[in-house]
Parts: C-alpha cells; structure tokens; sequence
C-alpha cells in the first residue's frame, strides 16, 4: 500500500523525536520513499544525519540553505507538490499553533502551508500543555481544516509524571498511515476470518498444536477492516487489532472454532478460512495433569478425527465467497487443486511450506492462487500485509 507513495515526515523539536527514527524505518521497510523536515528545535535532539541515513535522502532543515536550493529553486513548492501524504510527527504544541494560525516561518511550516496533500499530525507534549485551552482551540481549528489529528496515548512521560500527552505505539502509528491510503471500499460487506493453531486438550496444562502464527489470518481481517469490511476473526491467537471493524472471538479448539463459525456463517458474505485446524484431537482429556509413570516408557494418546470446518460449512453455502488455504511441502499445485474440489470452495490460496520465507511463523508468504476453471497464478514472495492486501483488491474487482 505504501510502495512508491510520497511520504513528507516533518519532525518537530520534542523528546519523542526519537521515535519518529522507527517511523521512518517501517516507512523504508514497505518501501515508500519518504523526505524527512526536520524543525531546528527538532535537530537539537537528533541529527540530521541519523534521519538522512534512515530515510536513505538528506533531510530538509531550511528555506535557504544550499541543500534545499541546489536542486531547486523554491523547494518548498517542490516538496509540496511531490508529497502523498504529510505526517507531522512528534508534532508540538508550536508547531500545532502554527499551522493552526497559517504561520509559515521556516521550511517545515511553510511546505506544510503550500501541500495539499493529507495531513496526519501526531501531538505529543506535557499533559497540561495538551490541556491548554490554546491548544485545544488549535487542534480544533486542524480539525476543521481536515486534517487528521491522532490523539495522543496515556502513559509514562518523559518528565516523569503519568498522563495523556504520549505518542502511541508505533504500530499504532503504522495504522493510522495506512488508513490514510486506504478506501472503504469493502463498506457494507461482512467478512468471517478464521486464524492460527487450533489447540486440542490433552489434559489442563498440555495439548496438541502446530506452529501455526495466526500472521497470515489477522493480516487479513486487519486489511479488510481497513477497507471498511465488518470483519467476525475467530483466532486461537491474540494480536494487537487495528480496527474498531473487528470483532474478535477468541476459541481454543477445532469444535469451539466451528461452532463460533456455524453461528456467524449465514450472515457473512464472505469466509477465509485461514486456521491451521488440527485433524484430531485426543478421544479423552484427562482432568488432572497426567503424570509420567517411572514403569512405562511409551505412552499411548487415542485420536479422534476433527470435523473438516471447512468441508462442513461450504455444504451451507448460499452466496458466500469462501476461501481456504493449503499448506503443502510437496505437488503444491495439484493438492491444492484437490482440496478445491474436495472441500467445494470458490477458492484456494496455496503456499509451499518448505521454501524459505512462506508459511508458519514468518512475516512473508508466497501464494498461489488456485480457482475453478481457472489457471493458477503464482504471486511473488512479499508480506503477508501485502497478501492480504492484493486478496481483497481481488475480491473487490472481481468478485464483489
Ligand atoms: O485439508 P487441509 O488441512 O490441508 O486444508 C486446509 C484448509 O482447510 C484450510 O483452509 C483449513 O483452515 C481448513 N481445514 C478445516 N478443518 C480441518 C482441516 C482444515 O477447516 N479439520
């Protein structure tokens, strides 16, 4: 989503500068090309220097200095026009007043003044300054002048006091970017995605698992709730959630994950069925902690086959557009051209488990895309972010 877009990252002169350096980092990760404008106040707490190298081009400090010249005339009009999206980041109770007041006194607030672009502006600042009815007038008036203010989290401050005036996580932060590229598109469809690992108890403490992450199925309801989809995510995992979109269930067990399912089915319009659920689960579950036996070196756990959730809910089909995935080491193309069969889905979204940087616990996946009466198409290695991403741009173009 971020790929190639214009990122303009202005950096006002507060303790949290330092945690626009991660900001930057993810920015350059998902590959945006980002243009950091650093206050003077700014570069008292880092240098240019750390920013330029991050952001892999010099930072702009000035209206006048050789750096922002050389290469342009007037480059604050330069920069206004290149930018995507303009983050303001820690933004200052200053700064915030500025733009508020269409103060344009260095290069920051004037580029600012002259771009057109979306604004994100992130305050950070004391908890009294925050509550200063100045700034609160000034955030009011950013409001107004649509730009998106996030709020500042709750929390430890660097002056030692506890209270609001800090900036939230950084994916908190990587949240609220993407939103910005991001349309509610998917608004009014209601998505069901199920994620990770099923557990099947052997007894209280132990049970039988796979390493499954869950990555792959909450980057997918985080993606679709982006795009403004009511997403159900039944996960055997907790992860952060991006989405007040999302409501998440959380099961433990195959059973447990296919009741939840047969409840939400009928309602949904679509179900990617993500979970790695384990095909048995033992016959009994002891209700105290087995303990080892000094006589007995083999022990013996009786399996019962798991229902195939699945095979199961696609026999209630009425107009969803259901989806599995196929985890292979081997034939991946055929197998999962089977299950496409066998399981009667709309479609399959197979990876090659044993190729370094797709399946279990790694933040990539590559996909192929198995469908009806159709050839199977191979997406290159990328994020499951991604995957999720060019999932749902699929749908919505040609299924939807
Ligand atoms: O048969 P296999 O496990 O390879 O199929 C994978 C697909 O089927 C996944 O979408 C998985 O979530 C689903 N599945 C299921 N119930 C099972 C086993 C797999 O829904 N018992």
């Amino acid at each position: 989503m971020l790929k190639d877009k214009h990122v303009t990252l202005y950096v006002s002169g507060g303790i949290a500068v330092y945690k626009a350096l991660g900001v930057v980092r993810e920015l350059v990760k998902a590959k945006a090309q980002v243009q950091v404008v650093m206050t003077e106040a700014a570069q008292r707490f880092v240098t240019p220097l750390t920013f330029a190298t991050l952001s892999q081009r010099p930072v702009l400090t000035d209206n006048f200095s050789a750096q922002s010249s050389s290469d342009d005339f007037i480059p604050h009009i330069k920069l206004a026009r290149w930018t995507d999206l303009a983050i303001i980041l820690p933004a200052t109770a200053n700064i915030i007043g500025k733009i508020a007041n269409g103060i344009a006194d260095d290069l920051a607030t004037t580029t600012l003044l002259a771009t057109a672009a979306p604004k994100i502006v992130f305050p950070a600042m004391n908890t009294t300054m925050w509550e200063n009815p100045a700034v609160q007038k000034n955030l009011r008036t950013l409001d107004l002048m649509d730009m998106t203010v996030i709020e500042p989290a709750s929390g430890f401050l660097a002056e030692g006091e506890i209270g609001k005036g800090r900036l939230p996580e950084l994916t908190n932060i990587m949240v609220e970017i993407y939103k910005t590229f991001t349309k509610p598109v998917l608004a009014g469809t209601n998505v069901v995605v199920t994620a990770g690992g099923t557990k099947e108890a052997i007894d209280p403490v132990r049970f039988i698992g796979n390493k499954s992450s869950g990555k792959m199925g909450i980057a997918l309801a985080n993606v679709a709730a982006d795009m403004g989809a009511h997403v159900t995510l039944i996960s055997t995992v907790h992860d952060p959630i991006s989405s007040p979109n999302i409501e998440e269930v959380h099961v433990s067990t195959a059973i447990e994950m296919q009741k939840k399912l047969e409840e939400v089915f009928p309602i949904n319009d679509v179900l990617v069925m993500a979970a790695a659920v384990s095909d048995f689960r033992p016959v009994h579950q002891a209700d105290q902690k087995i303990k080892k036996n000094n006589d007995q070196d083999i022990y013996t756990i009786n399996l019962q086959k798991n229902p195939d959730i699945l095979k199961e809910i696609s026999k209630k089909k009425t107009n969803q557009f259901i989806v599995g995935f196929a985890a292979e080491t081997e034939n991946l193309i055929p197998y999962a051209q089977k299950k496409l069969k066998e399981k009667n889905v709309d479609m399959i979204l197979a990876n090659d488990v044993s190729k370094t940087g797709s399946g279990f616990n790694v933040d990539t996946n590559e996909i192929t895309v198995i469908q009806p009466e159709k050839d199977p198409v191979t997406w290159p290695l990328m994020s499951k972010s991604d995957v999720a991403a060019k999932f749902w741009e699929y749908y919505q173009n040609n299924v939807k």
